[in-house]
């Protein structure tokens, strides 16, 4: 798609930056017109030079909060890159549970969790694989910068589509019930799981140590719009609010931007990180 040598991207991809930290290269600068078609409409604009120059000449917090937004990607499925659920099933879960077990308490956060899948498969996985967890308090908790997947998270219905991603046909029985071409989770998942805005750049993180600390954090698929910077602070609040034998996956192409403080374990072929104390 063509760009309009009229706007000013640069403007746009630092407004961009700095309220969600994505950083957006310029070769990418045709997503402003295909994504922001919603929010020009909403303001009754016919083009980006007048977004622009709206922005430049009068303040207005919403409209850019809803630009940065609307620039998220927000791709993904349920039990995406199978691995580290398999790996939490034969292996993570029941260790964690072990220790545990006096507690009776087990915390995740699906940080980035997009429309919900991934939080909701996590629901499935602990629902299906370990009955002896139905007296425990299992928290689930997924934040997303972006409100309107946090809203489709929130009301977790799902079309047929999205279903048939990387979900199996018993769990989607299960699991889900069926409306139309929507597919809804039941309530024995949704009351796991807790979804609620928050940027993962903003200081300071939705949580705070006092709470119970996390078991297992999910992070991933985020932090390869990150710069270098923002990475090393982001993982750095992570380790502080993971308990010290929990568990942090990555997408697989993200690494710790400090790997001073973390251990990679390579197991069931993936990869996850252990915090590293200090000595
Ligand atoms: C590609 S999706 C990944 C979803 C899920 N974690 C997965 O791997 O399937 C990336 C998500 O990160 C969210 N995101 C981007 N910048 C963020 C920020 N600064 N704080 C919180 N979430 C952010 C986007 O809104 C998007 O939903």
């Amino acid at each position: 798609m063509e760009v309009s040598s009229s706007v000013d991207y640069g403007y746009l991809r630092q407004l961009v930056f700095g309220l969600s930290q994505n950083v957006l290269d310029p070769s990418r600068d045709y997503l402003f017109e295909t994504r922001l078609t919603k929010v020009l409409r909403n303001q009754g604009m016919t083009g980006l030079d007048e977004l622009v120059h709206h922005l430049k000449v009068r303040k207005n917090p919403v409209l850019e909060r809803s630009i940065a937004e609307a620039m998220t990607i927000n791709e993904t499925s349920f039990f995406r890159d199978g691995r580290p659920f398999e790996l939490l099933r034969s292996d993570l879960l029941p260790k964690l549970i072990d220790s545990r077990r006096n507690a009776r308490n087990l915390r995740i956060w699906s940080a980035a969790c997009s429309t919900g899948q991934e939080a909701f498969s996590l629901g499935m996985l602990i629902h299906e694989h370990f009955p002896l967890l139905a007296g425990w308090s299992i928290r689930i908790e997924g934040t997303d910068i972006c409100a309107d997947v946090v809203a489709r998270a929130q009301a977790g219905c799902y079309h047929r589509i999205e279903i048939n991603r990387g979900l199996p046909a018993r769990f989607v029985v299960r699991y889900f019930d069926h409306v139309g071409e929507d597919w809804t989770v039941k309530p024995e998942i949704r009351k796991m799981c807790n979804f609620r805005q928050a940027n993962l750049c903003a200081s300071p993180l939705p949580f705070n140590r006092s709470d119970d600390r996390f078991d297992v954090i999910f992070l991933r698929n985020v932090m390869l719009y990150f710069s270098q910077e923002t990475r090393k602070t982001l993982l750095a609040g992570i380790h502080r609010l993971l308990a010290p034998d929990g568990i942090l996956f990555l997408g697989s192409s993200e690494q710790p931007a400090d790997p001073s403080i973390w251990t990679p374990v390579l197991a069931g072929g993936t990869c996850h990180f252990r915090p590293r104390q200090p000595s």
